[in-house]
C-alpha cells in the first residue's frame, strides 16, 4: 500500500503501460485520476480502478489545463503525476512529411511539455513526477527519427525540470520502455503484421521476448514511490537488457 490515499494523476491511463499502471497503483490504494483521449476505454478503466476520469486530447495543452485543474479541484494536490500519453510512427528521414513530424512531436513532446508545466503548480511539494521516454531515445532505428527526436528532447525536459523543483522536494524521473506488448504498435493493423512484428520485436530484445504492460508499470511505481527517495532525473531503461547488452 505504498499509495494509500495518495493522489495520483496518469496521463495516457486508459490503454498499455497507463492502464496497467492504474490497476497497480489503485491496487496500492491510490485516489486516481486518468486521461487519455478514449471515452469508451476511459469509462472502463474507471469502473475497473475507481478512478476519476477526464477525456482530453494532450496535444492540446488547453485541454490538459482544464482537466488537471479540475482533476486538483476535486481531489486536492496531486501527489504522483505518471505523464505517459505517447503515439508512435515510423517514417524513414526521406519520408518525414512536416506533419507527420507535427503531429508525432505535438503529443510526445509539446504536449507532455505543457502538462507538466501546467500539472506542478498543482503538485503537493514533496511529490513525484515519472514521465514515460523510450529507449528510441538513444537507440539508432531506422524509421524512428521523429519519435525519437521527440523522446529525446523529453528526456532532457526531464532533467532541466527536475532540477527547477529541487526546492520543492519534487522528483522527478523517465522511464524508458524497450518493445512493449500494448495497442501501439497494433492499432489498425491487420492480425498477420502484427504477428510479424511482435516476432521481429521479441527478436531485438536480448532476454528474447516483448516485455508487458505491467513489467513496464512496476518502474513506474518503484520510481513514483518512496522506495527511490533518492533517485532523481535518471532514465530507467525497462527494456529486457536492449541497451546494454547489445
Ligand atoms: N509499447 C512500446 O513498445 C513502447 C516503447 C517505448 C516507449 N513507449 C511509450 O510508452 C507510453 C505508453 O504507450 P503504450 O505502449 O502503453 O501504448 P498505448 O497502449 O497505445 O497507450 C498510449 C496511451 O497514451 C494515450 N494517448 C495517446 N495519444 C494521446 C493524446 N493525444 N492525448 C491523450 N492521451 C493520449 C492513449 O490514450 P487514448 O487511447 O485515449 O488515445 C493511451 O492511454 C508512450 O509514451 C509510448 O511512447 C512504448
Amino acid at each position: 500500500m505504498r499509495f494509500e490515499d495518495k493522489v495520483v494523476v496518469i496521463l495516457g491511463g486508459n490503454a498499455g503501460i497507463g492502464l496497467a499502471a492504474a490497476r497497480l497503483f489503485a491496487a496500492e490504494g491510490a485516489r486516481l485520476a486518468l486521461t487519455g483521449r478514449n471515452a469508451q476505454t476511459l469509462a472502463a478503466a474507471a469502473a475497473e480502478t475507481g478512478a476519476l476520469i477526464r477525456v482530453a486530447d494532450i496535444g492540446d495543452p488547453a485541454q490538459s489545463a482544464a482537466v488537471l485543474g479540475e482533476i486538483a479541484d476535486a481531489m486536492g494536490p496531486i501527489d504522483v503525476l505518471f505523464c505517459n500519453a505517447g503515439v508512435g510512427g515510423f517514417a524513414p528521414v526521406a519520408d518525414v512529411t512536416e506533419a507527420f513530424w507535427d503531429t508525432i512531436h505535438a503529443v510526445n513532446l509539446r504536449g507532455a511539455f505543457f502538462a507538466l508545466q501546467q500539472a506542478l503548480p498543482l503538485m503537493r511539494d514533496g511529490g513525484a513526477i515519472v514521465v514515460t521516454g523510450s529507449i528510441g531515445s538513444v537507440a539508432a532505428v531506422p524509421g524512428n527519427v521523429a519519435y525519437a527526436a521527440a523522446k529525446a528532447g523529453l528526456r532532457a525536459v526531464v532533467r532541466i525540470v527536475a532540477k527547477e523543483v529541487l526546492a520543492r522536494r519534487i522528483r522527478v524521473n523517465m522511464i524508458s520502455p524497450g518493445p512493449t506488448d500494448t495497442e501501439i504498435f497494433k492499432r489498425d493493423a491487420p492480425e498477420a503484421r502484427i504477428a510479424a512484428m511482435r516476432a521481429m520485436l521479441s527478436d531485438v530484445v536480448p532476454i528474447g521476448r516483448m516485455g508487458e504492460a505491467g513489467e513496464v508499470a512496476r518502474a513506474a511505481l518503484f520510481l513514483a514511490s518512496a522506495e527511490a527517495s533518492f533517485i532523481n532525473g535518471v532514465d530507467l531503461y525497462v527494456d529486457g537488457g536492449c541497451l546494454e547488452l547489445r
